[in-house]
């Protein structure tokens, strides 16, 4: 509508004056994930996210997700303003991983190698010797097992149990979990499978193993963006966050993409995963944070943790390369 067109009009005004760039996760609005593409920012998993806003000439990025994936950025390259929509924007992963706990947990396994999700905060990151995010998790966990020390997993417990049991590494899961993810249900994706006989699965490896289980296709956003393009099926049933329908029905403009149900919606589920902070970035605040910056908006990232941080994940981006 007219007031859209204005946050966007205004929007772009603001990128070029502030010689500023649109970084945006999969999950964000649509409005927000075509705005990016269209004045050369990027849409992205978390991975390509952190290489994009690492490599990229502006001096300020604006990064529409959530905190982490600002705070990543501001590590990567301190030189640079990071701006959020909001700084409220959490994650359930990170939340249920105070840095002070994982530290008493990581003393408790003196001997262990520490791989921390990017889903962590940066204090999180500063106290591990690698960060991964879920495109390149089994890799690298499969490189660390070649060494033969036993791995501790933070936070997110499917991913991890996945990553052990495709792996077969010695892992200590810590036990969180996205509240987006671990509730999808494998009881009614059986049920939704009956209405959908051809159709191929889709699954972020965030979901329950019961859910992974069941499918032909199991990744990062990026991946499963790709996996739809190069499954035959004319129908795909996915499980992520519908965030992800706006890229992957562009990219497969002919198939049928059909949410994966959470437990209880029963077989025909409309909308029913949308992560709630990644729903909190939105045009005006987009507008807001280049307009004014400032503590509502600006990332900080404390220098000490940030020197430490910068080593997992560069080792993650050296990895990737
Ligand atoms: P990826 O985009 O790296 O798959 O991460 C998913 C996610 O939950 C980010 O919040
Ligand atoms: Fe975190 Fe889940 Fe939201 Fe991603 S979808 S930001 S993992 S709560």
């Amino acid at each position: 509508d007219e007031e859209k067109k204005q946050h966007v009009a205004r929007i772009k005004q603001l990128l070029e004056e502030k010689d500023a760039v649109l970084v945006a996760h999969y999950y964000t609005d649509p409005e927000i994930q075509a705005l990016a593409e269209e004045t050369g920012g990027c849409v992205a998993d978390s991975l390509e996210m952190a290489r994009f806003g690492n490599q990229h000439s502006a001096s300020t990025l604006i990064v529409a997700g959530v905190r982490f994936m600002g705070e990543t950025a501001k590590i990567l390259t301190p030189e640079k303003t990071v701006l959020m929509p909001t700084l409220n924007a959490e994650c359930s992963l990170d939340l249920g991983c105070p840095a002070d706990e994982f530290t008493a947990f990581c003393d408790a396994h003196p001997d262990h190698t520490v791989v921390v999700y990017a889903n962590t905060s940066a204090a999180v990151k500063a106290r591990a010797d690698w960060v991964v995010t879920s495109s390149i998790a089994l890799e690298i966990v499969e490189h660390l097992d070649s060494q033969d020390k036993p791995i501790i997993w933070a936070p997110d417990r499917h991913l991890g149990a996945y990553i052990e049991k495709e792996t077969g590494a010695d892992m200590v899961l810590w036990q969180g979990e996205c509240v987006v993810h671990d509730e999808f249900s494998a009881q009614a994706l059986e049920k939704m499978k009956h209405l959908y006989p051809d159709a191929a699965i889709l699954v972020h490896p965030e979901s329950p193993a019961s859910v992974v289980k069941m499918a032909d296709a199991v990744g990062s956003t990026s991946q499963l963006i790709k996996a739809a393009q190069t499954l035959p099926n004319e129908k795909l049933i996915v499980a992520t966050d519908k965030g992800i329908f706006y890229k992957m029905q562009q990219m497969v403009p002919e198939k049928e993409l059909v949410e994966a149900p959470t437990a209880g919606a029963g077989a025909t589920c409309r909308s029913c995963a949308h992560c709630p902070w990644m729903a909190m970035n939105g045009l005006k605040a987009i507008e807001n944070a280049l307009e004014n910056g400032g503590e509502e908006h600006e990332i900080h990232v404390d220098d000490t943790v940030r020197e430490k941080a910068l080593i997992p994940l560069n080792r993650m981006l050296n990895f990737a390369a």
